[in-house]
């Protein structure tokens, strides 16, 4: 038995020590929203938080996170108050198709802990491991400067020059 705590509640999974962490989430949890992508490691679609850091859980067997915290896109923020970066990708209209979402806002969650008010180069090297099969990466580092700026109490900064929004 594992146990660890998910999204602020006790959990506990009666599985194989490496099992990954993503199949306890979607199929013990039931809490959908941390995908499926490649499941090496290589697309960033099953990010979650492991003591607040941006984690893949699909190559992440769910004995390592035993006694650990794990938030996923559900447990981000409360639905009646959103997180600003859940704010802004409905603004920004980021999503295409969706699938790769949830993974490119707890990525994006977790690099504004380190960095509050990224620039376009800090935006692509955290987040280049994030894929997004539809493009949206214009439109997720727009809305990562606009959540940026209303965590900073600020307004978002214009484009950098030769960057387009
Ligand atoms: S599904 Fe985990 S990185 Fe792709
Ligand atoms: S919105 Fe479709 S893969 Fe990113």
């Amino acid at each position: 038995m594992i146990n660890f705590e998910l999204n602020g509640k006790p959990m506990s999974a009666d599985v194989a020590d490496d099992t990954p962490l993503l199949w306890v989430i979607r199929e013990h949890a039931n809490l959908t929203g941390t995908k499926f992508g490649c499941g090496i490691g290589m697309c960033g679609a099953c990010t979650v938080h492991i003591a607040g850091r941006a984690t893949r859980s699909c190559i992440t067997p769910v004995s390592l996170v035993a006694g650990a915290s794990i938030t996923t896109i559900e447990g981000l923020a409360p639905a009646a108050q959103p997180h600003p970066l859940q704010k802004a990708w409905v603004e920004c209209q980021v999503p295409q198709c969706g699938y790769c979402q949830s993974g490119q806002i707890m990525q994006a969650a977790a690099m504004l802990k380190d960095i509050a008010q990224p620039s376009d180069a800090d935006i692509d090297g955290v987040m280049q491991g994030s894929l997004c099969r539809c493009m949206a990466y214009v439109r997720i580092r727009k809305a990562i400067k606009i959540a940026a700026a209303e965590m900073a109490g600020t307004t978002a900064p214009q484009p950098e020059a030769g960057k387009h929004v």
